[in-house]
């Protein structure tokens, strides 16, 4: 092959250029159909995006009709928001039992607790204590027991009934058994009256 030949060597020029040309349109073909090819899968995803976005909204105000449709105003979110409460707690009402000034230290007083008989007495520190009138052993009257200490002492057999209302007994030696519990209510002093605890609504002044 002669390459110093001026038409052999146009020629490859002229085939060099051909070739350039072509790769040029091929690459611009395949760039081209690439792009082709991207712009249908990015539809699509703009497609599923919009999909998704109509089916929430379809969601959304299905639930808002569904809740809207009910009777219930606080369900459909037209009524006032309900109060938070605490379901198992019981709100405090103090009842006034008895005047504080008739129940001295060391005297057992009789009262009456709706249909429940009581018995009321001081502690060693003053604090008022109710609790119920029948010794839980034999049902002795307790208005007969004696106040020792934070306990009353049944005049029955001598059973110790603590201020919280464990029952116990004791013999000569100390030694203490525990004979289960007798029934006592919350109770306190206020405005010169001992009150108990009962379960009610709360009211203006209670404290
Ligand atoms: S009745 Fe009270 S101790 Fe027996």
């Amino acid at each position: 092959m002669e390459l110093d030949d001026p038409i052999r060597r146009g020629g490859f020029v002229e085939h060099r250029r051909e070739r350039g040309d072509r790769d040029r349109r091929q690459r611009r073909d395949v760039e081209g159909h690439e792009a082709v090819l991207a712009q249908p899968s990015l539809d699509l995803r703009r497609a599923d995006l919009a999909q998704e976005r109509a089916a929430n909204v379809l969601d959304a105000d299905r639930t808002r009709v569904d809740v809207v449709g009910c009777d219930d105003p606080i369900l459909a979110g037209t009524g006032p928001r309900p109060a938070v409460r605490d379901p198992v707690a019981v709100p405090e009402h103090w009842e006034p039992l008895i005047a504080g000034a008739e129940v001295p230290a060391g005297r057992v007083v009789e009262v009456e607790i709706a249909d429940d008989e009581a018995v009321t007495w001081r502690t060693r520190s003053g604090a008022p204590c109710v609790m119920a009138r029948r010794c839980p052993h034999l049902d002795w009257d307790l208005t007969d027991a004696i106040v020792m200490g934070d306990e009353l002492l049944c005049a029955g057999h001598g059973w110790s009934l603590r201020s919280d209302g464990v029952a116990l007994k004791r013999n000569e030696f100390g030694r203490e058994d525990a004979k289960g519990t007798i029934r006592t209510w919350s109770a306190r002093e206020h405005d010169g009256w001992i009150e108990v605890e009962t379960p009610g609504e709360a009211q203006p002044g209670d404290a």
